[in-house]
């Protein structure tokens, strides 16, 4: 719940992992050749008038480029913003975090806590540097946001636009509008302050913060596989042999597989490895046949037979598997 008895606005936590949004060049105006994850988040508030002497507290948990993501991070990260939202006096958090696995760290705490306040990721496309960045804008809005007495669920924040975490995907490599939340479209937009709501907040089951592995123990391990022209069965039988525990295909179109690939799956599931379908499209959902059989021949009664994850991401899928592997192995 909300602590509506806040008289002014309540307080945000500040929750610092790296990025783009934290990174810097040696030459300014260099919006390719920076290094990620320099500045902490304490500084970053810091260059931002709007925010002094707002009530905010800030935590670095980690110091990277999104794209070395770990587990560890994600468990630190985790713990962190469950202990945080305990607090009652704490009304949202803000995580600034790169973009590379944006939607993949948003899925993942959106599963695993499916938070009652906001918690909001915010991330930018330039480092610090840059002659326009975006970070500081993007920062400002990530506050309105996680200040939202009626807000809830995980979503980020970039180019004024609000994304869910069930939706998110990165769509473009350079441009500051970088994000996208498919057919299910914005939740909101962030205009001088305010914000205008399209929809309603991500809301889901939650996993449970008492599920995650010890520290230092294995989590499943789930890898991503593609089907193509020509697709072989290799990838899956060598991860098979090295112990993977689930495998998503990112299947053409629908979620159709190559008939190779296909058979190396249907023979890993059987041997216990989980599977899960979804589309290697950049949009739309992976639709199931009729359970009376009816589109059996657009599809096939074998790619039926591994189950779907709908509009999830391959990347999200990927965390979908490995919560529902977690959730499995706690009983
Ligand atoms: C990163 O993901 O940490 C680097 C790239 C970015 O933030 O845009």
């Amino acid at each position: 719940m909300q602590n509506h008895l806040l008289s002014g606005p309540p307080l945000v936590v500040v929750l610092g992992t790296g990025g783009t949004i934290a990174g810097t060049s040696a030459r300014s105006g260099d919006d390719i050749g920076y290094t990620a994850g320099q500045i902490g988040a304490a500084q970053m508030v810091a260059a931002l008038p709007a925010l002094t002497g707002q009530p905010i507290e800030v935590e670095q948990i980690a110091q990277i480029d999104s794209k070395d993501m770990s587990v560890a991070v994600w468990r630190a990260l985790a713990l962190a913003v469950a202990r945080h939202l305990a607090r009652p006096e704490v009304g949202g958090i803000v995580i600034t975090h790169g973009t590379d696995t944006l939607e993949e760290t948003a899925y993942f705490l959106q599963r695993l806590l499916a938070p009652a306040k906001p918690v909001v990721l915010v991330a930018a496309m330039r480092p610090s540097t840059s002659l326009q960045a975006d970070g500081p804008q993007n920062l400002l809005d990530a506050f309105t946001v996680a200040r939202q007495l009626d807000a809830s669920g995980v979503v980020s924040v970039l180019a004024g636009r609000v994304h869910s975490a069930l939706d998110l995907r990165k769509r473009h490599t350079y441009r500051l509008d970088a994000f996208g939340s498919g057919d299910a479209g914005a939740v909101a937009e962030v205009e001088s302050g305010r914000l205008r709501l399209h929809r309603g907040w991500p809301s889901s089951a939650a996993i449970g913060v008492e599920r995650l592995p010890a520290e230092g123990a294995a989590w499943p391990w789930v890898e991503v596989v593609t089907s193509h022209a020509d697709a072989r069965r290799h990838a899956v039988d060598a991860l098979r042999v090295a112990g993977v525990d689930g495998i998503v295909v990112a299947g053409t179109g629908n979620g159709s597989i190559h008939v190779s690939l296909e058979a190396a799956l249907v023979e890993a599931r059987a041997a216990g490895v989980a599977v899960l379908r979804c589309t290697r499209c950049l949009g739309g959902s992976v639709i199931d046949a009729a359970a009376d059989g009816e589109g059996e021949t657009a599809i096939g009664a074998h790619e039926t037979a591994l189950v779907s994850a709908g509009s999830l991401t391959p990347f999200q899928a990927r965390v979908e598997l490995m919560l529902r592997l977690l959730a499995a192995r706690a009983g």
